[in-house]
């Protein structure tokens, strides 16, 4: 049973979708704590609800490394073996990167490496790409660069706008999240330099 801890600024959607795969045994792991920089995060309250202790780290008006210890402290007390960042909206530094190295995923909604950063899929939208889609990638000490583990395209269509296209991606991620974390559960991730192989399923 693989011990996982998710990191959280906003509404956790793709929080819920990892609680509700490992509901339904898609992941065989356990959620052990939820950790939020922001006290209004919804995504806390979806954590209570499954029964998930579900804390409140600030990173305001802190230093990078001392937020990052409180937070590296509470995971690691808990047992957490992976984190998984969730619409976390802070850059970690290596510094918490090296503590978890090749522990931590994240959940970005374009294909990697094309727009990284803030507001993908407005980046995406704007670009007036035809296909964009979600990446599921351990986390390095760059800014969305890390190796990548699954990738689900989502097809632009002409009368899309920002948001409808943000809501389609968002539908993927909920399936890319649970299935790379389960492919970690399984052992199945093999990481050498810029890539992540994925072996295949024991029988
Ligand atoms: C998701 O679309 C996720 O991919 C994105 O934030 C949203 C969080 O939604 N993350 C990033 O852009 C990270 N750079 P959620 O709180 O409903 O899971």
């Amino acid at each position: 049973m693989l011990t996982i801890g998710v990191l959280i600024s906003g509404k956790g959607s793709n929080l819920q979708a990892i609680i509700d795969a490992v509901g339904r045994g898609e992941i065989t792991g356990r959620v052990a704590v939820v950790i939020s920089n922001k006290a209004d995060a919804y995504g806390l309250e979806r954590a209570r609800k499954a029964g998930i202790e579900a804390l409140v780290i600030p990173s305001r008006g802190k230093e990078r490394t001392d937020f990052e210890r409180e937070v590296a402290e509470a995971l690691e007390s808990r047992g957490v073996e992976l984190v998984c960042l969730a619409g976390f909206m802070r850059v970690l530094t290596p510094y918490f990167i090296r503590r978890f190295k090749h522990r931590i995923m994240n959940i970005h909604p374009a294909l990697l490496p094309s727009f990284p950063g803030e507001d993908a899929q407005g980046q995406a939208f704007a670009y007036g790409v035809k296909v964009t889609g979600c990446t599921v990638h351990f986390v390095d000490e760059g800014v969305d660069t890390g190796p990548v583990i699954v990738q689900i395209p989502v097809e632009v269509r002409e009368d899309d706008t920002a948001d409808t296209l943000s809501g389609r991606i968002l539908e993927q991620e909920h399936r890319a999240f649970p299935r790379a974390i389960q492919l970690f559960a399984e052992g199945r991730l093999q990481v050498t330099g810029r890539k992540a192989r994925v072996l295949p399923a024991r029988r």
